[in-house]
């Protein structure tokens, strides 16, 4: 796979303003020319004015210029998606169904700093003489990087080729006709392509290094303002991640996420097919209603039509 890494998402909302903050106090800091930037990805979110919330770009990294030929060639062999733009180090192309541009471009890989997080087992004691360290900082949190996006699709089997058969992305898990979990890096799932009646961002999940950076953020954010809960804490079934979901200003769901399954080649992985709701989580609060069902759902369908 040509592919390491998604880069970057454009969201456009109605109230950019609005956005901004919230995702300043969830952790992200100024980046270039406007963007939002998480600890090690940099420049990774960037949201302009829309009519209705929608996900308006999505960026995924290559290693070299030839894995864009390769692509490039693929959306004539395969015959979907159309190419917009072109360019030494990147290639945009269109997905066939709702025409979402996808920027694929020749970008580094992570080089992310993380302390080795030291933990005391009954049978194995790591952190001697001294508490943990997530006990002696009040900092806030600053999420490591955008890790996966859901996207809803009202054509789910047309998307979820596009991506697998033209960008490349590989399937990790799904439960077929419903959701497929895919990724374009060893993290279980990068990108989730949901059957819905329209095209709409259903949640953007930010990496944190470890469990204790999901609860002190969720804690500092649902502190600040306890109408952006959504969802947690919680441990997903599907990729193993630990959870907590708040919603944006516009309607998008947040997640802080923390210690997701990875997978370090296709042929050592067995990819299953779920049935039901069984994947969305092991072990947490009930699912809540607009989880499953945004409560801005109607106005969506009614803005696309
Ligand atoms: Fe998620």
């Amino acid at each position: 796979m040509g592919l390491h890494r998604l880069t970057s998402i454009t969201l456009g909302v109605p109230d950019v303003a609005a956005s901004v903050d919230f995702f300043t106090d969830f952790g992200l800091t100024s980046g270039h020319d406007g963007w939002l930037a998480t600890r090690d990805g940099g420049d990774q979110l960037q949201l302009i004015e829309a009519g209705h919330r929608q996900l308006a770009r999505i960026g995924l990294g290559v290693d070299e210029p030839d894995d864009l030929g390769r692509l490039a060639a693929r959306v004539e062999s395969v015959g979907l998606g159309s190419v917009l733009e072109t360019g030494p180090e990147r290639l945009v192309v269109a997905e066939p169904v709702t025409g979402l541009p996808v920027e694929v471009a020749v970008a580094p890989r992570y080089e992310a700093v993380v302390q080795p997080v030291t933990v005391n087992r009954p049978i194995r004691s790591e952190r001697l003489d001294r508490p943990a360290a997530a006990v002696l900082t009040d900092e806030p949190v600053h999420p490591s990087n955008l890790t996966h996006v859901v996207y809803a699709t009202p054509d789910q089997p047309t998307t979820l080729r596009f991506f697998t058969d033209v960008v490349g992305v590989e399937v990790s898990d799904q439960v077929p006709g419903i959701i497929a979990f895919t990724r374009c890096s060893e993290v279980h799932h990068n990108l989730a392509i949901q059957a819905r009646p329209v095209a709409y961002p259903h949640h953007i999940a930010f990496e944190m290094d470890e469990i204790d950076d999901v609860v002190r953020g969720g804690l500092a954010m649902v502190d600040a303002d306890p109408d952006r809960h959504t969802w947690g804490l919680g441990r997903h079934a599907i990729g193993s991640n630990w959870f907590w979901y708040l919603r944006e200003p516009n309607g998008t769901f947040v997640e802080y996420t923390a210690d997701i399954d990875r997978i370090s080649a296709q042929d050592l992985y067995q990819p299953k097919e779920w049935a039901g709701h069984e994947f969305l989580y092991s072990f947490g609060p009930p699912t809540p209603t607009e989880f499953l069902e945004p409560t801005d759902l109607p106005d969506i369908i009614a803005a696309s039509a």
